[in-house]
Parts: structure tokens; C-alpha cells; sequence
């Protein structure tokens, strides 16, 4: 996570004025260029079209930008100027004048900047953007830096980023924030009774033992919020082996992990007043004679026993018991993120996120942050009546429901381990399948940025 931040202060150089423009403003910022530039952009025929630019010369180089925005009342993407983060050589530049939402469009420059460096230097340009006053520019940083940090997790393949690495990963967090850590490892989750997320990772191999990682911050005086993350750092399915279609993307699997320790970070690096609990099992779903099986029975940690009904619905199984160790200390909120089910994306597709709660008015409010962080959400039913699908012949529950409604029996089979009413649970997709402004192709972090601005307007 690097301190460096593509946000610079206001006058700290000539900064590159990017004009904003649509079809009913392009008339009027054409006419404040100097003569030559409008002579250039009548030669070139600019068309002040959603998404389109033009470099600008001048006699020292380039003397602006023009980018093209969608009408103010057909926005569909707020983040459009983040395609500026692809088109832009080297430089500092500031905005001329306003986007429809200039912090949004900050953002998605700076989430358009980004790269994965870990294996290949990157192509790409190296660019600063000086903010206004009135925006908080360590606020978004710490968000960049957020997002940066789930991104980074997600794109590392299951090789460099094991339950061991991602406990690394929560340990150097811990250490920047100075917040205590503790993790339980191996057979040492069925001595402290958490079943299910040994039974789950067992199979793998000695060095990336299953473990619950558990992070503690903040002044314990301090209302608490507890984040569960789901860390499956590979899921081959498990006996239930997936396709290999199914199985390729499957490092991403910790998604949900990722987006707790990005949140966290948010949170702690504002320093909200609240006592943060990051709660995250990490295991892989391998496959080896000590896997778990089909049919297997088992006493979670809340006692409640549990039979499999397929190897691949792992991540419930893994969060339950988490869920039910942070449930323990009745926290004012309790949020898990969880790549959980492909019927999520059937019903909702990639890039919106399901969300499940039984508070109304939480759900309200997450799903107005949503829409104003443009990092959208959607509500979807713990239907009651559906939990007659999870039933088994011969344990208190089984962890699969049948071939319809999958996100919903997936989130009320996690509903038995928790009782705090404003708990959230979150059905993510971690993943831009092809690169959309702001959000470039690979891992991303969903619902992080909307649930920060709901803590932050409460704990702020
Ligand atoms: N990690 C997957 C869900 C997933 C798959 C999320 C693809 C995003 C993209 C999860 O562990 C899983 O395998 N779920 C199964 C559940 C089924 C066996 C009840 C699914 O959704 O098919
Ligand atoms: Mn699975
Ligand atoms: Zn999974």
C-alpha cells in the first residue's frame, strides 16, 4: 500500500486545465480557450461526445484537455472521467471545471490509475491531479489506498496468496494502524470448537494451514462494528470439484477478505470512533484424502450441527462459525463480504453487488451511499419461507438449498449463526470482467467505498 497518492494540493505547479464539456456546455467552454486552442479544436473536429478527449498544444507542451461527459440528466456513470487515467501522457492536471461530481471524477482517475505491478512493470502513464480545497484529500487517499490494497489481494494468484499470506497481509495492516491481532491456526480451530472452518480447509497443504484471523482496533469504550470477511484463497469445489470454466477464477475467492481489510483501513486511517473487529477465515477448498465430504455431519461452533450437502458451498460453512464468534459480543454491526454464490450475479450481474439485512432503515441508508459513492447495491430478501429449503433429514441444517434462489438460501443459512439485528451480509463479485472507467479488469472492491460513508457520517 503506497503513500503515495496520485492527489496533489491545489498551485503546487503549472497544473494541465481539463475541460469538462457535453453537447450544451461545449458551445460556451469552446468560447473561454484562447484563439489558438479553438482553432485546433475546430480543425480536429471535436465532437463533445460521452467519453471523448483531446490533447490540447500549446507552445510548452500540452496547454489543456478537453473530455466529453454524458448529459447532466442521462448520467449513467459518474465515474466516465476515470477513462482520463488511460488517455493521459505524464503530467499534472487540474480540472478547469466542475464534472457533474467532481469528487466521484477524482476518484475514478485515481481507481483508473491503477495497475497490478507485482509480476510485469506496467505500461501506462504516471499522472498527478491537483484537488480543490473543499475536498478531503486524505480522505480520499485513504480510500484509494483501500481499494488499492483489495485489488492488490484479489489479483495475486492462489501461489502468493495462501491463508499464510493473507494473514501477512492482515498482520502488516494491524502494524500500520497498531491494532492487535491474533490468529488461530490448524487443530488448533477444533480445540477452540471452530468445526467448520477446519473441516473446510484441512486438505490443504501444511503451509497454508486453515486459521481465523482476528483483528482488534479502536477505544473498546467505542461503539463496535465487527467486519467478517470470507477468505477461501482457492476453491477448486472441493469433492464437489468445479468445471474447469468454474474453477479458473477462483483466486479470487477471498475477495470478501479483501474488501473487510480495505474497509478497515478506511476506517482506521480515519480514525472513526468506533471499536473495529475484523474477523477473517482463511482457508483453501483443496482437494486430498483428508477433504471433507458430501453428507458429512458437523457440530458448528454455535452447536448447531450441519450437514454437507456439496463441497463447494464452502463459504457459508467457513463464515458461520465466524459469524458466530462475532456475534458474541453483540456489536451495534456486524458486516460480512463474501463472494458467495453464482446465483448473486444471476440475479443482479457483476457489477451490483447483493446486499441482505433485516434492518430497514440500514438497508435504506446503504443503498442511498450506493448510489451517491457510485458504488452501487442492491437489496435482496432473507425470505422467510425459503428456509424450508436448507432443511435435512438427519442434522439441524444443510448447508445447500437446491437449484433456485441460491443467493437467498445461502444468506439465510448464515442467518441461523448470527442474532444482532443490524447485521449486513454482502454477495459480491470482487471482479471487473472487462475494464469499465475507474474500475480496471481484474479484482475490485465492491460495496467497501458505500458502507465507509455510512460509518463515517455515523462514527465521524
Ligand atoms: N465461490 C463460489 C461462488 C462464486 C462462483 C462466486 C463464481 C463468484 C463467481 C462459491 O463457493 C460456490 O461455489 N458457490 C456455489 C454454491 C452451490 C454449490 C450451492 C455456487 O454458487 O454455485
Ligand atoms: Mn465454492
Ligand atoms: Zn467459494
Amino acid at each position: 500500500m503506497s503513500a503515495l497518492s496520485i492527489f496533489v494540493a491545489r498551485g503546487t505547479a503549472n497544473a494541465i486545465p481539463i475541460w469538462f464539456v457535453t453537447a450544451a456546455t461545449y458551445a460556451e467552454v469552446r468560447g473561454r480557450l484562447d484563439a489558438e486552442a479553438r482553432a485546433f479544436v475546430d480543425a480536429a473536429k471535436f465532437e463533445p461526445k460521452a467519453g471523448r478527449h483531446l490533447l490540447l498544444p500549446g507552445k510548452a507542451g500540452l496547454s489543456g484537455v478537453l473530455f466529453g461527459l454524458e448529459g447532466a440528466d442521462d448520467t449513467k456513470d459518474l465515474f466516465l472521467p476515470g477513462r482520463l487515467a488511460q488517455s493521459l501522457p505524464d503530467g499534472v492536471y487540474r480540472f478547469a471545471n466542475e464534472p457533474h461530481d467532481g469528487r466521484l471524477a477524482a476518484l475514478a482517475i485515481a481507481l483508473g490509475a491503477y495497475r497490478f505491478t507485482r509480476y510485469r512493470k506496467a505500461d501506462g502513464s504516471d499522472i498527478k491531479l491537483e484537488v480543490s480545497q473543499s475536498l478531503d484529500r486524505d480522505d480520499l487517499r485513504h480510500i484509494v489506498e483501500g481499494v488499492t490494497l483489495a485489488r492488490n489481494l484479489i489479483n495475486t494468484p492462489a501461489n502468493d496468496m495462501g491463508p499464510a499470506d493473507l494473514e501477512a497481509a492482515s498482520r502488516e495492516l494491524a502494524a500500520r494502524h497498531k491494532a492487535e491481532i491474533r490468529t488461530t491456526v490448524g487443530d488448533d480451530l477444533l480445540a477452540q470448537n471452530f468445526t467448520l472452518i477446519h473441516a473446510v480447509g484441512r486438505a490443504a497443504a501444511a503451509q497454508a494451514a486453515p486459521r481465523l484471523i482476528d483483528m482488534v482496533w479502536g477505544d473498546p469504550n467505542h461503539p463496535r462494528v465487527t467486519l467478517v470477511g470470507k477468505g477461501v484463497c482457492f476453491d477448486t469445489g472441493g469433492l464437489d470439484i468445479k468445471p474447469d470454466t468454474g474453477m479458473l477464477n477462483m483466486k479470487k475467492d477471498m475477495g470478501g477478505a479483501a474488501t473487510a481489510l480495505a474497509l478497515g483501513h478506511m476506517i482506521m486511517a480515519r480514525s472513526l470512533k468506533l471499536r473495529l473487529r475484523v474477523l477473517i477465515p482463511a482457508v483453501e477448498n483443496s482437494i486430498a484424502g483428508t477433504s471433507f465430504h458430501p453428507r458429512d455431519i458437523y457440530t458448528s461452533r454455535k452447536g448447531i450441527t450441519v450437514e454437507i450437502g456439496n463441497t463447494d458451498a464452502e463459504g457459508r460453512l467457513i463464515l458461520a462459525d465466524a459469524l458466530s464468534l462475532a456475534d458474541d459480543e453483540k456489536p451495534e454491526l456486524i458486516a460480512d463480504f463474501a463472494t458467495l454464490t453464482g446465483a448473486a450475479r444471476v440475479a443482479l450481474g457483476p457489477d451490483l453487488p447483493a446486499f441482505f439485512t433485516d434492518d430497514d432503515v440500514l438497508a435504506d441508508d446503504l443503498m442511498a451511499r450506493g448510489l451517491a459513492e457510485n458504488d452501487p447495491l442492491w437489496r435482496l430478501p432473507l425470505w422467510r419461507p425459503y428456509e424450508s429449503m436448507l432443511e435435512s433429514k438427519v442434522a439441524d441444517i444443510n448447508n445447500v438449498g437446491g437449484g433456485q434462489g441460491g443467493a437467498i438460501t445461502a444468506a439465510l443459512f448464515m442467518r441461523r449463526f448470527v442474532t444482532v439485528k443490524s447485521w449486513l451480509h454482502f454477495d459480491l463479485f470482487a471482479w471487473s470482467a472487462s475494464a469499465k472507467p475507474g474500475r480496471p479488469e481484474g479484482g475490485d472492491c465492491q460495496a467497501a467505498r458505500a458502507l465507509y460513508a455510512l460509518l463515517a457520517d455515523r462514527y465521524g
